[in-house]
């Protein structure tokens, strides 16, 4: 089937919650896809950062192939020999004690929402229905109603109520808000430590640090969504690393399924994670052999430190050649290899401009309107990298001619 019959059946037989560029992959490998008609272009939207590692990584392919072979799914009814090697990793990797594995990041969210939640109540003393959460302005943390009930997109959250109350909304980037809006039933704050849906927002230095120390002082957890923002993106494992900040619980996701499998975790130490018992949460998959072959295997890589190395360096250029983009870009965020580039409107929408680089062999996507992101697989080559920018450099003068 050609390009067009592939979109059009598409179209008329799913919800049209998507508004996917006009391109059909059939095939990728590293940093690279192939459409339907043989053209190549390069990724430089990578799964939303679930494919940080590369499409078709080895060694992620290798574990999952091994696995598939051999055990695939047995529930948490039982026990299975992937399981302890997984979890134990996880938690090492973020220097906490035990792991709650799920699947998809909206899961992981709830799930750290729960733990949260029980966590006031049975350790620190909340009055049972009180609990409320602190979250940000713009963020984004899934698509469930409890999660939609506090986005501030209207997008996101019209028509979907009624939503679960106990949340409290403060403006991102500003550490007295938060401060502001805890009182003696907060169990946590919820946020990410760079913004992604919202293009890419990186906080003012000093912000992680200083909402780290209010939930200190205030016996609030400190739960960080690093879902997107982790797993080598930003040049280190974790976004809340460049603050060297430690957050109470961990959120992960996206990268953690390596480009495979949906593989989500919490990760937190035995005092909060250890409210939850049996029966209190679960997943029929999380935690399934091939989710924790696949996991263990992106751990792995991760250990060796050359992913965060390789976002430090392309990120350096990245940023440096972003700075110089000159007319037609009116800013530019990010940290290691991601970035989120604001277009000038008067020389057209986020949209236009993705769809100018797919016609040049770049896939990127827009994200409210006028911004465009960039997140290549960490596996990108300079060359390309560097390919890729000069694209963008051209559709950017052609956009302004
Ligand atoms: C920061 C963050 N949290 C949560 C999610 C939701 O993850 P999922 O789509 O796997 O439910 C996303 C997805 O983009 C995200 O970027």
């Amino acid at each position: 089937m050609k390009t067009e019959e592939h979109i059009r059946l598409g179209e008329s037989h799913s919800a049209h919650n998507y508004h996917p560029l006009p391109v059909v992959i059939s095939a990728a490998e590293g940093a690279w896809v192939t459409d339907v008609e043989g053209r190549r272009y390069l990724d430089c939207l990578a799964g939303y950062s679930s494919l940080n590692f590369g499409h078709g990584n080895p060694a992620i392919l290798a574990a999952a192939r091994e696995q598939l072979d051999r055990l695939t799914l047995t529930s948490r009814a039982f026990y299975h020999d992937r399981f302890a090697a997984f979890v134990t990793g996880l938690a090492e990797l973020c220097g906490k004690d035990m792991v709650l594995p799920m699947n998809t990041g909206a899961e992981a969210v709830e799930t750290a929402v729960k733990v949260a939640r029980k966590w006031g109540y049975e350790v620190k003393g909340v009055a049972p229905g009180q609990a409320n959460i602190v979250v940000m302005e713009d963020n984004f943390h899934g698509r469930t109603t409890t999660i939609v009930g506090f986005s501030t997109d209207p997008e996101s959250r019209d028509g979907f109520g009624p939503f679960a109350p106990g949340f409290r909304v403060v403006k991102y980037g500003s550490a007295e808000a938060v401060r502001e809006a805890i009182d003696e039933n907060t169990v946590a704050v919820l946020l990410e430590p760079i913004q992604g849906e919202a293009g890419v927002l990186v906080p003012p230095d000093g912000y992680l640090a200083a909402v780290r120390e209010i939930c200190t002082e205030n016996n609030v957890l400190f739960v960080a969504d690093e879902i997107q923002s982790g797993l080598g993106r930003t040049g280190d494992t974790f976004a809340c690393d460049h603050e060297r900040v430690v957050p109470d619980l961990y959120v992960l996701g996206k990268a953690l399924g390596g480009g495979v499998v949906p593989v989500s975790a919490v990760v937190a130490n035995a005092d909060v994670m250890g409210v939850i018992g049996p029966g209190q949460h679960g997943s029929t998959f999380g935690g399934n052999p091939l989710a924790c072959a696949v996991g263990e295997a992106v751990i792995g890589l991760l250990k060796t430190g050359e992913y965060q190395a390789r976002a430090r360096e392309l990120g350096a250029f990245l940023h440096e050649r972003l700075a110089g983009l000159g007319p037609g870009v009116v800013a530019v965020r990010g940290r290691g290899l991601w970035a989120g580039i604001d277009i000038d409107p008067a020389i057209g929408t986020g949209r236009q401009i993705s769809e100018a680089l797919m016609r040049r062999g770049v896939l990127v996507k827009d994200t409210h309107g006028s911004t465009i992101r960039l997140a290549p697989p960490l596996v990108v080559s300079r060359d390309d990298l560097e390919w890729a920018l000069d694209q963008l450099s051209a559709v950017l003068r052609e956009a302004r001619a």
